[in-house]
């Protein structure tokens, strides 16, 4: 059981020591669910700079729920888990429909919103509108599986529930935004995820169960993941004159509807990718540098080939590299492969 005793020092310490950061500025319900949403899978420092892009350009709900999404998913470039750019501007335009451009303030009326699971409705209610309702992420699981000693396993819905439970019951009168967001500064700060946590620095060293029984590195227990599957992929990138192809990948799964050079699946050799290709007039292939990127269920491993070519399959959009660069927002997994073609086109300039 959690105890009451930790709500005081915890908001002493987080109104002495909390960062500055631009969510932080004022109680705007829209700003602090864009920053929720953001900050879901991405780090802090990755984060505060597409933010302030973000809200310069779509400073409220209707700016948001009349964006183009090729726009609204070039200001999302980089962050990545494009889905979530998409449910943005569909909950902006529900709150239009159904509420008149008002968010609304009860963590169950949030979560009916796309995108908005009970983590964002606790976060937005509790900040934005003071109700007492935990937003309980990685961090404050971490926190309290160690102020417990709890050894039940961390991803469990169980383990959840029984969290936002104990910490409904803890929420101060009129300081539930700033309890949530000790709670998360504290997890971010001293409880933290990987290696050592600082407790010598924690506000609620006495009250620890882990630290106490000096097993605070034990918690949280997490069961031992399933391996990641590996994919190997070929990327094309097909070149006539100062252009190259993309193409939409399918609207469903990874990466959906997301731009992208065209890949096939497996590693193909030279002579495969002029078999394949056996149709067209292709004047030279030249061998990219090969590279990985590691998604949440799957790792590409990705091999790739130039291919300086006369025309254009059908289903390619060719695409100069200004129109690359500010235009389709070409997901993080592909960065190199564009880099190495700007590279090229400056060698043969
Ligand atoms: N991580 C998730 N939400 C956060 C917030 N509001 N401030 C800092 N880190 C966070």
């Amino acid at each position: 059981m959690l105890s009451p005793l930790i709500v005081e020092p915890l908001l002493k310490w987080y109104a002495s020591c909390a960062r500055v950061l631009p969510w932080r500025e004022n109680r705007d319900p829209y700003r602090i669910w864009i920053s929720e949403i953001m900050l879901q899978q991405t780090r802090v420092e990755a984060v505060v700079a597409h933010y302030e892009r973000f809200m310069a350009e779509l400073p409220d709900v209707r700016a948001l729920a009349s964006v183009s999404e090729e726009r609204l998913l070039k200001l999302w470039e980089g962050l990545g888990y494009y889905s979530r750019a998409r449910n943005l501007k569909r909950a902006a335009a529900m709150i239009l429909e159904r509420y008149g451009g008002n968010f609304p303030e009860e963590a169950e009326t949030l979560a009916e919103l796309p995108g908005i699971g009970p983590y964002t409705a606790g976060a937005i209610a509790s900040i934005a509108f003071e109700q007492p309702e935990p937003a309980v992420d990685g961090n404050v699981l971490r926190v309290f599986a160690r102020l417990t000693a709890d050894s039940e396993p961390v991803n469990s819905p169980r383990f959840r529930d029984r969290v936002a439970a104990e910490l409904r019951r803890l929420y101060p009168k009129r300081r539930c935004g700033a309890f949530t967001q000790a709670l998360m500064e504290l997890g971010a700060m001293v409880c933290l995820p990987n290696g050592a946590p600082l407790c010598e620095r924690c506000p609620l060293a006495e009250f620890c169960v882990g630290y106490r029984q000096n097993r605070a590195m034990d918690f949280p227990v997490r069961p031992t993941p399933k391996p990641r599957r590996v994919e190997q992929r070929t990327i094309l990138l097909w070149c006539v004159g100062d252009r190259v192809g993309v193409r939409r990948r399918p609207p469903r799964g990874l990466l959906g509807g997301m731009w992208e050079f065209p890949g096939v699946s497996g590693a193909c050799s030279v002579p495969d990718v002029m078999k394949e290709f056996a149709a067209y007039r292709i004047d030279g292939i030249v061998p990219c540098p090969s590279a990985r990127h590691v998604f949440t269920h799957v790792e590409w491993q990705m091999t790739g080939f130039l291919l300086i070519a006369r025309e254009t399959p059908r289903e390619l959009k060719m695409v100069n590299e200004e129109e690359l660069t500010q235009i389709i927002s070409l997901p993080t997994a592909f960065r190199s492969f564009a880099a190495f073609w700007k590279e090229h086109q400056r060698n043969v300039d």
